[in-house]
């Protein structure tokens, strides 16, 4: 099984990239072949609404979404992790999700779609520093829009409140352990 690790964080090793990180090393654990791509390292153009995806099928940029995309493509599971800036994901993830027009076009206009016909399932992990009944809403919402685009599942959520600094999450080893655990699990059905 191929595991893809997306980092919304600016902060390489922050608070999200930790419980990534975890994660990714729990579906190790069972076997599977990972790898993390931190978006704050990509060189990715914001979509500015040409609508030439709508017509053609393809982005107008050839950027670093390309290699976002096809390592997307071979994924059969993806963890998606965003500290959350302004009640949504960090405007780097943003960008990316922007640029998912694409699938957007494709799925619903050119009745393509741009993936690889298969079975890919996500899990999104967020941090915040505060704490809050809805406080992750509006950042699942924007998580859930784009993988309904790619026909990607989303398996699950991970919300971790109340941490700021980089490093905090470790006071937190239960949600450690179950960042681990999940991904484990996961990386174990064959058939997501
Ligand atoms: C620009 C910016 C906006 C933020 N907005 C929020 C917010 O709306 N709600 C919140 O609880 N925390 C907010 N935070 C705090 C981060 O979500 C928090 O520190 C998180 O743990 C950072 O994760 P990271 O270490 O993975 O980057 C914000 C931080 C920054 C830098």
């Amino acid at each position: 099984m191929k595991v893809l690790g997306i980092c919304g964080s600016p902060r390489k090793e922050g608070n999200s990239s930790s419980l990534l990180a975890e994660a990714l090393r729990g579906c190790e654990a069972s076997g599977a072949e990972t790898k993390t791509i931190h978006v704050i390292d990509l060189n990715i153009s914001p979509c500015i609404h040409c609508d030439s995806c709508l017509k053609t099928g393809k982005c107008i940029y050839h950027d670093d979404m390309d290699i976002l995309l096809k390592e997307m493509d071979e994924a059969d599971l993806i963890f998606i992790s965003s500290p959350l800036h302004f009640a949504n994901v960090s405007s780097q993830l943003k960008t990316v999700i922007d640029r998912m027009q694409v699938l957007w076009a494709t799925k619903y206009v050119l009745k393509q779609p741009y993936l690889s016909e298969k079975k890919r399932s996500a899990v999104f992990i967020t941090t915040a520093s505060r704490y809050g009944d809805d406080l992750f809403d509006g950042s699942i919402a924007t998580i859930k829009d784009f993988l309904r685009c790619g026909n990607i599942k989303l398996a699950m959520t991970f919300s971790c409140p109340s941490v700021e600094n980089v490093g905090d999450v470790q006071q937190f080893p239960i949600i450690m352990k179950r960042c681990f655990e999940t991904g484990k699990a996961l990386a174990d059905i064959k058939d997501n």
